[in-house]
């Protein structure tokens, strides 16, 4: 029997709700310590675990057939796949933070300003309807530590509970985007992989409805 594989990311924040909506559609997984994959128990499903960041490519490229990510992730990397469901987790927003001991006015304060961030695309855009000059700094982690070593005057970032930011002296001033986890697919999924994916989207939809 065809199988499908879900990429789910192997640890942050979607990690627990993306486990626990498998669980809730009555999936069961094995999850050993350290894995990379693992099969589900009594549905035809095998589990990638993935860095969330790398989830949208390996969906166009077909490694993954379908994946749990950020929305932020999908809109940022901008690659060709399909968003299937929205799953109400995950909930969070694309934010621009400078330190807090900075006095903010309006936007236009962000002009000249070095940004870090993981998302150049997403604020590139922002920054251009604003009419914003500044200078993007792309890096891949630990964003909200480069104003504190003296990488960048401001971040743009995720922001969830706002713990990171609130222990990295920052203050959130703009928001890009806001976001939640999403079900997407990679295009060219064969006919019976699909039947598989109708069946998940049929539970993960009753498990929402449920939930309201
Ligand atoms: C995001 C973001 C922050 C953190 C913010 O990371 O990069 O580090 O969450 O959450 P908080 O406001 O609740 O403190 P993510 O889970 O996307 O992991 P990654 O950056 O390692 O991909
Ligand atoms: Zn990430
Ligand atoms: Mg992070």
């Amino acid at each position: 029997m065809d199988k499908l594989k879900i990429a789910i990311q192997k640890s942050g924040r979607l990690y627990d709700d993306s486990i626990k909506l498998l669980k809730d559609c009555s999936i069961e997984v094995n999850i050993g310590i350290d894995k990379l994959k693992t099969t589900a128990l009594n549905f035809p499903l095998e589990i990638l675990f993935l860095r969330d960041d790398d989830i949208p490519q390996y969906l166009e490229d077909g490694v993954a057939d379908i994946g749990i990510v950020g929305k932020n992730v999908l809109l940022e990397k901008r690659k060709k796949i399909k968003i299937k469901e929205t799953l109400g987790f995950g909930k969070c927003r694309l934010a621009i933070a400078i330190p807090k001991s900075l006095v903010y006015k309006e936007i236009n304060d962000l002009n000249g300003k070095r940004i870090a961030t993981s998302y150049p695309f997403l604020v590139r855009e922002f920054f251009e309807k604003k009419y914003i000059k500044a200078e993007i700094h792309e890096i891949s982690g630990a964003v909200e530590i480069a104003p504190g070593i003296g990488l960048a005057d401001c971040i743009c970032d995720l922001v969830s509970s706002g713990s990171t930011l609130f222990m990295n002296g920052l203050k959130e001033v703009e928001t890009i985007l806001q976001s939640e986890a999403v079900l997407a697919s990679n295009l060219h999924l064969r006919e019976e992989q699909n039947i598989i994916m109708k069946k998940l989207l049929f539970r993960i939809r009753s498990v929402k409805k449920a939930k309201n």
